[in-house]
C-alpha cells in the first residue's frame, strides 16, 4: 500500500520548522516545501485520515500540539459518540517500524507509533516569525524521522513500475508480474513471480542469506560457463534497457535474485530506472548516459565476478558506488558512483584484478583469457553492450542471441 502523503524513514534529512502558536499549537512546516504546513487532508473527521502539505490557511486541521503522552495531536475535533470530542493525532500506521512506512492522522492510543520527539536542531540560517527546526523522531526502536514524500509522487512511482515491468516483459532476466491491485486508476499493490535467494548481501548486514554465502559455505559452486549462462537473462535486460533507452541505476547484487525452478537470475525492482540522460540535468554533465550504463555493467561485472570466484563477496558500494536513491539496511546513503573520464584506458580496480589472480579457482587458460575479457568490457569507460553479451556467450559455451 502507498501511503496518502506523509512517510516515515530513515533518512534524517528533512527538517520541520515550527511556528508556535497559541497555547501550545503550532503548524509543522517542512523547509523544503516553504510555507506549506502539515495538515489533515479535507478537515476529515474520521479515523484513520489522510495527511497532506497545504498553504497555511489558519484551519485547526492545521495546527498541532505535543501532548503529555508525546503524541502530536491535531486541534480539529473528531465528533464521537454521544458528542464526545477526540481529536486525532500523528501516527505511523500498522505500528511497521520500517522504512518507507505510511505516516496518518489516527484515533489515539497509548502505543509508541504515536509517540514523537522533537529534537531541535541548530541552524545558522534565519527563520521568519518565531519557528524552530527540529527533526520529529518517532519513539518506536528504529527512532526514524518523519518525512514528507507525495503520496501522488508514489502512486506514479508504481504506475511507472507497472509500465516498464508490462513493457519489457518479454525478458526471461525481468521478474514477472502476476496481479497489480488497483485502486481508483492507481496501482495499490503489485504482485511479482516468486524468486529464491538474491545474488549477494545488496544493501543487507555482512551474513545476509544470498547465494554467494552458499558458495562460501560449499554449498553450491559455478564454473566460469555456468555463472555466464545463468547470469545471461538480466544481461539481456540491461542491454534492452540501454537500447531503449533507459538505466537501472540502482542494480546491486542484492536484486538480482535466483529462480526456483532453474539456475538462472532475474532482476527486480525497477524503481530506479530513469532515461540513461537522467541525471545531467540534475548532477552536471559528468553523469550522463555513458555514466549510468558504465555503472548498470559495473554491478552486474562484480555479481559475475562474486559467481565465479568462490562466492567472494567484493564491496558494490566501495567500488561502483551508486545513486541518491540506495540506502544501505542501516539506513545510511550509500556513496556516489563516481564518473569515469571517457578517454581513460580500461584498468579494471585492483580489488578486482587481485581477485582475478588470488582466487585460487582451477581455470584453464582460455576460461581465465575469457573471464578477463568480458570484465574488461563491462569496465570499460565506453560499454559496448553487444559486445558484453557476445563475451558471455563465448564464456557460456555458446553464442549469444
Ligand atoms: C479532497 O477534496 C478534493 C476536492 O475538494 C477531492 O478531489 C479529493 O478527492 C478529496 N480527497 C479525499 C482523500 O477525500
Ligand atoms: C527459469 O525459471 C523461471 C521461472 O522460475 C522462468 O521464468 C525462466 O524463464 C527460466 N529461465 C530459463 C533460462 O529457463
Amino acid at each position: 500500500m502507498w501511503p496518502e502523503c506523509a512517510g516515515l524513514v530513515g533518512a534524517l534529512l528533512l527538517l520541520q520548522g515550527i511556528v508556535p502558536l497559541v497555547q501550545d499549537f503550532f503548524h509543522l512546516c517542512n523547509r523544503a516545501l516553504g510555507d506549506q504546513v502539515l495538515e489533515i487532508r479535507n478537515e476529515s473527521r474520521c479515523s484513520p485520515a489522510a495527511l497532506s502539505m497545504a498553504q497555511l490557511n489558519g484551519g485547526d486541521h492545521q495546527k498541532w500540539r505535543l501532548d503529555s503522552k508525546s503524541r502530536l495531536v491535531s486541534k480539529l475535533g473528531l465528533e464521537g459518540p454521544e458528542g464526545f470530542c477526540e481529536a486525532l493525532c500523528l501516527d505511523v500506521a500498522g505500528a511497521r517500524d520500517e522504512r518507507g512506512s505510511a505516516v496518518i492522522a489516527y484515533r489515539q492510543n497509548e502505543k509508541d507509533n504515536q509517540q514523537w520527539q522533537l529534537e531541535a536542531v541548530a541552524t545558522s540560517s534565519t527563520i521568519p516569525g518565531r519557528c524552530r527546526v527540529v527533526k520529529v523522531i518517532s519513539q518506536m526502536a528504529g527512532g526514524r524521522a518523519l518525512t514528507i514524500e507525495s503520496g501522488d509522487q508514489m502512486c506514479r512511482d508504481a504506475a511507472l513500475e507497472v509500465h516498464y515491468l508490462a513493457r519489457w516483459s518479454d525478458e526471461a532476466g525481468l521478474v514477472r508480474l502476476q496481479r497489480v491491485v488497483w485502486n481508483g486508476g492507481t496501482p495499490k499493490g503489485i504482485i511479482m513471480e516468486r524468486l529464491g535467494k538474491q545474488l549477494g548481501k545488496g544493501t543487507g548486514a555482512d551474513n545476509k542469506a544470498c547465494v554467494l554465502q552458499d558458495i562460501r559455505n560449499g554449498d553450491m559452486s559455478y564454473t566460469a560457463a555456468g555463472a555466464a549462462s545463468s547470469l545471461m537473462p538480466v544481461a539481456h535486460v540491461l542491454r534492452r534497457l540501454h537500447r531503449d533507452g533507459y538505466a537501472f541505476n540502482d542494480l546491486h547484487d542484492g536484486n538480482i535474485l535466483c529462480c526456483l525452478d532453474n539456475n538462472s537470475y532475474k532482476v527486480i525492482d525497477l524503481g530506479s530506472v530513469t532515461l540513461t540522460g537522467h541525471w545531467v540535468s540534475q548532477l552536471g554533465t559528468d553523469y550522463d548516459g555513458r555514466w549510468s550504463t558504465n555503472r548498470d555493467w559495473r554491478v552486474f561485472g562484480v555479481a559475475f565476478l562474486g559467481l565465479v570466484c568462490g562466492g567472494r563477496q567484493l564491496n558494490l558500494w566501495d567500488l561502483v558506488g551508486t545513486n541518491a536513491c540506495t540506502k544501505m539496511h542501516t539506513g545510511a546513503q550509500c556513496p556516489w558512483s563516481a564518473p569515469v573520464p571517457a578517454g581513460d584506458p580500461c584498468v579494471l580496480p585492483a580489488d578486482v584484478s587481485s581477485l582475478l589472480v588470488d582466487s585460487g579457482m582451477a581455470w584453464t587458460h582460455t576460461e581465465r583469457l575469457n573471464i578477463v575479457s568480458a570484465l574488461v568490457a563491462m569496465f570499460a569507460p565506453c560499454i559496448n553492450d553487444d559486445d558484453i553479451c557476445k563475451k558471455l556467450g563465448v564464456l557460456a559455451g555458446g553464442a549469444d542471441h
